[in-house]
């Protein structure tokens, strides 16, 4: 099977963006191919500097991840820290990184310029997220459309590093999923949580009301038939409709006679009911946290298996004693 893997930053509460962008595509993964997913604590650490937050957040998204079904037992769920290989095998790679490669990282220069503190870290993430791809040999790489630049760099490196040792790495592929439209937020941008305007999986109904509520449509009045096609309310419900139900909605769009209220409405119990078997086993594991740290210790000795081999043959290959 495909080895696949991907990293998720813990960066606080889900929203529908992620669930239909990146989360729902894992879980189809699950089944169809050698998953590898970790929560990237050490990625995060270049932009969090508050510890009890960073150690929450790492909690945080293992217990939603799971909740929201990935399976401990199909893939391979581990916590980035847990492996330390991946730290020497970063320190390797550092050494065969042109300055220029990641001088050219987007990412690197965006977050600079909305005034993130330049740091060493900051610089170098990319070469530690090619530690993460090319220690486990991943083929394919699902990432979004941000991240794209930094699987081209793992390449880049992997493909220098394989010139001058062999083939060593596996030289990996980014996978975007094309066929997912961007989720819009409320206002009808790109759903994100820089923006401000997401529907978050785990809240509570009354916020979930709030929110719904709050989504930008135009002001055709009740009785008049309405355009489903330019909703946003429309294309939020859509997501969590087959194709008689969104014929169904698109048709009473069409007849007059409802307001965006009851569109609105519609939609909040379209998301609160697809999400209720999620929120049970979110609580579920928040009152069973031993049970979380049991799953998450089963993936790094998983995952440990594989990275051990690997580094002893990347630091012979590159003469490093032990
Ligand atoms: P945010 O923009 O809220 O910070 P992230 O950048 O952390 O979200 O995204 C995590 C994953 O979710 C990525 O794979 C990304 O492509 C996907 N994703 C985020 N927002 C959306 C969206 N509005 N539509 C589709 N996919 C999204
Ligand atoms: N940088 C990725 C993001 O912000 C997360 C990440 C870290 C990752 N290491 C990775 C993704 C390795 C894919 C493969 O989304």
């Amino acid at each position: 099977m495909t080895r696949v893997l991907t990293g998720i930053q813990p960066s606080g509460a889900l929203h529908l963006g992620n669930y239909f962008g990146a989360i729902k595509q894992m879980k189809n993964l699950q089944d169809t191919s050698d998953l590898f997913i970790f929560i990237a604590n050490y990625h995060a650490l270049t932009s969090l500097k508050d510890a009890k937050a960073l150690k929450q957040n790492t909690l945080d998204a293992a217990i939603n991840f799971l909740a929201l079904g990935i399976d401990a037992n199909k893939s391979t769920f581990y916590v980035q820290s847990d492996v330390k290989e991946v730290l020497e095998l970063y320190w390797i790679l550092s050494s065969y990184t042109p300055m220029g490669l990641l001088e050219r990282a987007h990412s690197y220069k965006d977050k600079v310029a909305k005034g993130i503190a330049a740091n060493h870290s900051l610089f170098s993430y990319p070469v530690l997220m090619a530690a993460d791809i090319l220690l486990y040999d991943a083929a394919i790489v699902p990432v979004g459309k941000d991240q794209i630049q930094h699987v081209e760099m793992t390449r880049d490196i992997a493909i220098k590093f394989n010139n001058e040792h062999g083939d060593i790495f596996t030289i990996p592929e980014f996978k975007i999923d094309e066929i997912v439209a961007t989720v819009p937020g409320i206002d009808g941008a790109k759903m994100s949580k820089s923006y401000g305007n997401t529907i978050d999986i785990f809240c509570d109904v009354k916020t979930l009301k709030k929110t719904t509520g709050k989504i930008v449509t135009d002001s055709t009045p009740m009785d008049a038939p309405k355009d489903f096609s330019t909703c946003n309310v429309f294309a939020l419900a859509k997501l969590f409709l087959d194709a008689a139900g969104q014929e169904e909605l698109a048709q009473r769009y069409k007849k007059g006679g409802e307001g965006y209220g009851h569109f609105k409405a519609y939609l909040q119990t379209l998301v609160w009911d697809y999400f209720a078997p999620a929120r049970e086993k979110r609580a579920y594991y928040l009152a069973h946290i031993d049970e979380v740290y049991a799953l998450l210790d089963t993936g790094a000795k998983k995952a440990k298996s594989i990275a051990s081999k690997k580094i002893e043959i990347i630091k012979d290959a590159v003469g490093i004693y032990h």
